[in-house]
């Protein structure tokens, strides 16, 4: 009786610290696309198929339009489940907010499992030093202007702290191959729409904002808005989505000039000939979101230029134009990840008004 009582006692104390300001959901997960190949001994695996997880309301979704979320490089879907530091994340937001979520993990990342051999090229990981300077401890390096203004990350950001040795514990490898990694996901990503079946929202970040553009355009019928969190684009990625529908035509650059030294050169298609569109994107809207100390401050907006010249429509936000101060590349688990979510599920509500 006495150590029963105990332990709820102590499980009451661990309930009342950060779990419990988790909300209550229905989950469910489940793979898709992938497809069995030859091993070249006569035997099979199964290959590039994706790991999915999905949470909704308890009662079900009282939203229409389900949201999908694509983690970036190195990462996994634990991104927007609780943040690092405890905190309620993403996930959890729009489940309040009446959402059916699907959060994936990117194929050969995570639980989307790793065949040795396939292959491909070895996998890749960061190193925490890289981490520290890209992501949660920026002010310390300066690496880019903007690095000056992070305040948000919740602590030192550094090796030996609980909240960063959170964080950089939850990495994983992944494989350092745009063509592989984007024909992939693409493929696996137009599978789990077919399944959901309704047009969903898709949200990506990083280098997994590549993907909803890619995904969109296997499926655009499917596709009621895009989320770019600072994506990968033609500054960044060797392929961006008209390259992947045709590549086997070689894209034709031209290059503007840096604005200030805050900014970086932009490359876009040349006027001649007629720059190609992204013709099954030209009626989803897309925001795309841009944190004021991140490295993505450099060179975000030629991602939005790209998009527009290709005939997207682009809301861009660049966070501290709209008054929020101080996030780097992670703003989604930074210590005002609220404040950006409903900035984010606004837009959403307002791209999907009216069906
Ligand atoms: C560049 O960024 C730095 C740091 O935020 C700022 O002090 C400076 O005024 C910026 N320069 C321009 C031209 O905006
Ligand atoms: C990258 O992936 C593509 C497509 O799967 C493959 O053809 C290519 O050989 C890979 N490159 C390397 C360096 O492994
Ligand atoms: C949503 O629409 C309202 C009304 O038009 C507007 O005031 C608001 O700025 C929009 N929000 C976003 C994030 O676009």
């Amino acid at each position: 009786m006495r150590s029963s009582l105990l332990k709820s006692a102590l499980l009451m104390l661990h309930w009342s610290s950060a779990s419990s300001l988790e909300i209550p959901y229905r989950r469910s997960y489940f793979y898709v696309g992938g497809s069995y190949v030859d091993d070249g001994a006569g035997g099979h695996f199964f290959q590039d198929q994706m790991y999915v997880e999905k949470l909704g309301p308890v009662d079900g979704p009282s939203q229409p339009t389900p949201i999908v979320l694509i983690h970036g490089q190195g990462q996994t879907g634990t991104n927007f489940l609780n943040k690092p530091d405890g905190g309620v994340g993403w996930a959890s937001r729009f489940i309040e907010q009446g959402y059916e979520v699907y959060i994936v993990d990117q194929t050969f990342r995570g639980r989307s499992p790793w065949r040795p051999g396939a292959g491909q090229a070895e996998p890749s990981a960061f190193t925490a030093e890289y981490v520290q300077q890209r992501f949660t401890a920026v002010r310390n390096y300066a690496l880019w202007p903007q690095a000056a203004l992070h305040t948000q990350w919740p602590g030192p950001g550094t090796m030996g702290d609980p909240v960063f040795d959170a964080f950089y514990g939850a990495g994983a490898q992944y494989i350092d191959n745009a063509t592989y990694q984007q024909t992939a996901v693409q493929a696996a990503g137009a599978r789990l729409l077919d399944r959901i079946g309704t047009p969903a929202v898709l949200v990506g970040h990083s280098q997994g904002g590549i993907m909803p553009p890619l995904i969109a355009d296997a499926r655009p019928h499917l596709t009621r808005a895009l989320v770019l969190l600072e994506p990968s684009g033609p500054r960044s990625a060797t392929r961006c989505p008209p390259a992947v529908a045709r590549p086997d035509v070689e894209l034709i650059t031209q290059t503007f000039a840096a604005r200030d030294e805050n900014h970086t050169d932009c490359i876009l298609q040349a006027e001649a000939p007629p720059p190609r569109r992204l013709a099954n994107l030209a009626d989803i809207p897309i925001l795309t979101v841009t944190a004021e100390a991140s490295f993505h401050a450099l060179y975000d907006e030629c991602n939005v230029r790209y998009l527009r010249q290709a005939g997207c429509k682009v809301d861009h936000v660049e966070l501290g134009d709209v008054g929020i101060h101080g996030n780097g590349h992670m703003f989604f688990m930074e210590m005002n990840s609220d404040v950006i979510q409903d900035l984010v599920h606004d837009w959403i509500l307002n791209a999907t008004k009216g069906g």
